[in-house]
């Protein structure tokens, strides 16, 4: 399955201006914010690389570039190659298809919003159904109890897409549609033929749209066995935090750690994690080194 999958790559995007978040975000980039014991964009990387990609290009603001790399760096400590582009301004999700054109060059492309969170069973099971799609797009859906505050799609009596709206007043369903998206190459073309609405922005919604219209646009359903937050919002910023620790203390296992996630997938070895975790001395490296002993 891995080789299949070698030709998408992915693209985080953590750009944004955090308009809801300030202060907190006047001076700190949103995606570096602490979810628990990581900073929030571990979680949304998490995600690409339990998908199985390892070429991930990461798009945000010139002025936090700096801080990414000092982060992340070129991603090779995770076993993965990363590599920045800088977003000017925020025009729209759909903007990172054209940022990331020579990056995304003729392969495949998953886009993942750097503040959403995933957790859940069979969520591996679920992104590799979408890798293997090799034509179309694949977006996620979840319910929800308020689906006006995102883009939302709604089914028909045999269950085939009906609709696909942003941020409706009247939506048609409870299914908000989340932060992560799998396209085929075509996806640069439709980003090239949308055009800003009304709020100025280039809506995913409106690539959807086109995929949907060109009857390959495919939806898997989240369902109530899983957790799906967004981070946007001070409540949904302690929450996510609260569940991670919940979660993380009732199991004992570590939500989005990079390192264990990499070795899993092979693309670093036990003497990696040894390196990696000396001289460090926080429970997340605590947590590492119970790996090294038990594998
Ligand atoms: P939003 O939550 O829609 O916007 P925001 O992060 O700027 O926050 P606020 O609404 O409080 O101002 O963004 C969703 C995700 O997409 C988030 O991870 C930031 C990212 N994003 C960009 O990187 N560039 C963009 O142009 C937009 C609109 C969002």
């Amino acid at each position: 399955i891995l080789k299949i999958m070698k030709d998408r790559k992915g693209i985080l995007l953590a750009g944004g201006s955090g308009t809801r978040l300030m202060p907190l975000t006047s001076s700190v980039n949103k995606h570096l914010l602490p979810i628990y014991d990581k900073p929030m964009i571990f979680y949304s990387l998490s995600i690409l690389m339990l998908a199985g990609i390892n070429e991930i290009l990461i798009i945000t603001r010139k002025e936090d570039l700096s801080l990414f790399n000092d982060l992340l760096g070129d991603g090779s400590r995770f076993g993965i190659n990363l590599s920045y582009e800088v977003q000017d301004n925020p025009n729209g999700i759909a903007e990172a298809f054209l940022i990331g054109e020579k990056f995304i060059g003729k392969s495949d492309v998953c886009l993942m919003l750097g503040d959403n969170i995933f957790y859940g069973g069979q969520l591996s099971e679920k992104l590799h159904s979408a890798m293997l799609r090799k034509k179309g797009a694949s977006i996620f859906a979840y319910e929800v109890m308020d689906p006006s505050r995102f883009g939302v799609v709604s089914f028909d009596k045999n269950n085939k897409i009906d609709s696909i709206e942003e941020k409706p007043s009247q939506p048609k369903s409870n299914y908000a549609i989340t932060g992560l998206y799998f396209y085929d190459n075509n996806v640069i073309d439709y980003a090239k033929e949308i055009r800003p609405s009304k709020r100025g922005e280039l809506e995913i919604t409106s690539i959807n749209e086109i995929y949907l219209s060109e009857e390959s646009l495919f939806v898997e359903i989240m369902g109530r066995g899983f957790t799906w937050l967004d981070t946007g919002t001070f409540d949904s910023l302690v929450e996510a935090s609260n569940f991670i620790s919940i979660m993380q203390r009732q199991q004992g296992f570590n939500i989005a750690c990079l390192e264990e996630i990499s070795f899993n997938n092979g693309w670093i070895s036990k003497d990696n994690l040894i390196e990696l975790v000396s001289n460090k001395d926080s429970s997340y490296h605590n947590y590492i080194r119970n790996i090294i002993l038990k594998k």
